[in-house]
């Protein structure tokens, strides 16, 4: 008799892995396939050095965060060495935690804390993690906690934070909006959202968005004039996945805080990181930050981390993957443009998303009972030999393969997608209309601009700088006692850490909007002088890079 082990049911059915070296997985039936899909795993499966990391750390006593240990001091110093080099004028402090989901929520409720205010900024399509403020700035219905299926529908839970929605950028880093690299996909209303907001945050990959550097730059620059922080979600891009090891590092702009998870410690322990810039950890300086969790900075996950950041950077991997970003650009345009069921290709480095065509997901429902179209593409790549997985919606195929991936594998991979874009050809438009995902509308995001694959014209949906009003209505439709809520907010009840009590806030908050103020200005200077220590030239080689090669994905 077995006790019934519970998951989302994400992707395929019935994949069951026995094993794993390098980027290939072993699974129960026999088969060696390719994992294409997982960006925990940087480094792929087993490597050794995580290994005797890992094994060299198990001996380590039971301890909990409030007690020093060399290990975790030595973590930090080796992102400085590594993943920060060149930040140094930025970088001001680190707390490790367990999972990207608690460093957002850990980076969140900071920020409300150090500007005594509750709301907080979010991009539609953004999925920030599963707990606390992480769940509550993901605003994807179907990624909030709730119960889904084709039977009964969509069950929310209630949302319990103060959060203001921006439209996901359409803009991307080789097709930024105007020839001048500048960026409109920022709505009008940006600095009434950001205004008495505690934070805005954003990452560069979730719902195939991968905004170009002038996005991030502007939006910093608005989120420090209104007195908001500005957290940089890496869970994801951070350690070289996009060619960088930040993906903050191809704009100007720094945040106040960049959380990291993910493939931080490998995928050989769960590990994440809330990594803060001098301004911030100062504000902390004369200060408990109140919360504690017993497995944060773990011997293992330390020993896990020093180990994946200086293998990355000894194999020079952030280089690799930024080499490979034109290869893989030009041969996914390709593959694309054979298949009719695709309605755009985005990406960067080593993550690259496939949408297909059929709606953007939002009305999606759970249907355990029968395999879906995109179910049906997984296992057609599958029998290449190769696990991709889809998004939560099945809207998007994606493709995230370890660092270590070599030429050869790539090409497997690319050949599994191309068959797994044939079935596609044939389920998802084999009902006419090309709107065959269950329960999809069959439209374009609203404001969300078509990145058209070479040699075809795709659905005219609106064009860059079109605002999606109407999608934060859908929102609102779907959640329950959110009638009061205006375009562009989704409000709940206001409750335990989001809901300051109003008496006394004024005064309060006007002291605290003066204190951020006056360290903006010392970010903002910090950022200045590291630019002009030996960072400039990176981004002007990023811009020459982009002035060269954009619209490479317009037909
Ligand atoms: C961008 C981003 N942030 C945060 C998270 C949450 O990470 P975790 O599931 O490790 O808590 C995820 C997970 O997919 C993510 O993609």
């Amino acid at each position: 008799m077995h006790l019934p082990v519970l998951s989302a049911g994400l992707g395929l059915r019935e994949i069951e892995v026995a094993g794993a070296a390098g980027i290939w997985f072993r699974l129960a039936d026999g088969r060696r396939v390719i994992d294409a899909s997982n960006t925990a795993a940087p480094l792929g499966h087993c490597h050794s050095d995580l290994v005797a990391a890992v094994r060299g750390a198990s001996g380590s006593p039971a301890l909990n965060e409030g007690w020093l240990w060399p290990g975790r001091q030595r973590a930090a110093d080796d992102l400085l060495e590594h993943a920060f080099r060149g930040e140094e004028g930025w970088v001001g402090a680190v707390r490790f935690c367990t999972s990207a989901s608690e460093a957002n929520d850990l980076a969140l409720s900071l920020a409300q804390a150090l500007t005594g205010r509750a709301a907080l900024v979010t991009r539609e399509r953004a999925y920030l993690g599963t707990m606390g403020l992480a769940r509550e700035v993901t605003v994807q219905p179907q990624w909030h906690g709730g119960l889904s299926s084709a039977r009964n529908g969509w069950r929310p839970v209630p949302r319990l934070a103060d959060v203001r929605l921006l439209p996901p950028p359409s803009c991307g880093v080789y097709s930024p909006c105007a020839p001048d690299g500048s960026c409109r996909c920022l709505p009008a209303d940006l600095a009434d959202k950001l205004a008495d907001a505690a934070a805005v945050i954003i990452d560069y990959s979730q719902g195939g968005v991968y905004p170009a550097p002038a996005y991030q730059d502007q939006l910093a620059r608005a989120a420090r004039a209104a007195g908001a922080l500005w957290i940089a979600d890496e869970a994801v891009t951070g350690l070289g996945r996009q060619g960088r090891w930040l993906t903050v590092q191809r704009g100007e702009s720094r945040p106040d805080i960049v959380t990291l998870g993910k493939g931080l410690a490998g995928g050989v322990t769960p590990g994440a990181a809330v990594v803060m810039s001098q301004p911030v950890a100062e504000l902390l300086r004369d200060q408990r930050w109140q919360s504690f969790s017993t497995f944060r900075g773990h011997p293992l996950t330390v020993a896990a981390i020093s180990a994946t950041v200086r293998r990355i950077d000894r194999d020079g991997l952030v280089e690799r993957a930024d080499a490979l970003d034109a290869t893989l650009r030009a041969r996914l345009a390709g593959i694309a443009a054979a298949h009719s069921c695709v309605r755009r290709v985005a990406g960067l480095g080593l993550h690259w998303t496939v949408d297909l065509r059929g709606g953007e997901g939002r009305d999606w429902r759970a249907d355990p009972s029968t395999p879906t179209p995109a179910e049906r593409m997984l296992a057609a790549a599958l029998d290449a030999g190769v696990l991709i997985a889809a998004n939560g919606e099945e809207a998007s195929l994606f493709i995230a393969p370890p660092l270590i991936v070599s030429d050869g594998e790539l090409e497997t991979i690319l050949a599994a997608l191309d068959r797994a874009l044939t079935v596609g050809d044939k389920t998802l438009l084999s009902a006419g209309g090309g709107s065959a995902l269950p329960g999809a509308a069959g439209s374009a995001l609203p404001g969300w601009a078509e990145m058209s694959v070479p040699g075809r014209r795709l659905a005219a949906g609106p064009t860059r700088g079109g605002r999606s009003g109407c999608a934060l209505g859908r929102i609102h439709r779907h959640l329950p006692g959110t009638g009061r809520a205006g375009p562009g907010s989704v409000r709940g009840r206001r409750t335990g850490a989001a809901g300051h009590d109003p008496p006394g806030r004024a005064s309060a908050d006007l002291a605290v909007r003066d204190r951020l103020r006056r360290w903006a200005a010392v970010a903002r200077h910090d950022v200045a002088v590291a630019q002009g220590q030996g960072r400039a030239a990176r981004p002007a080689a990023d811009r020459a890079q982009r002035a060269g090669r954009q619209d490479e994905f317009r037909g």
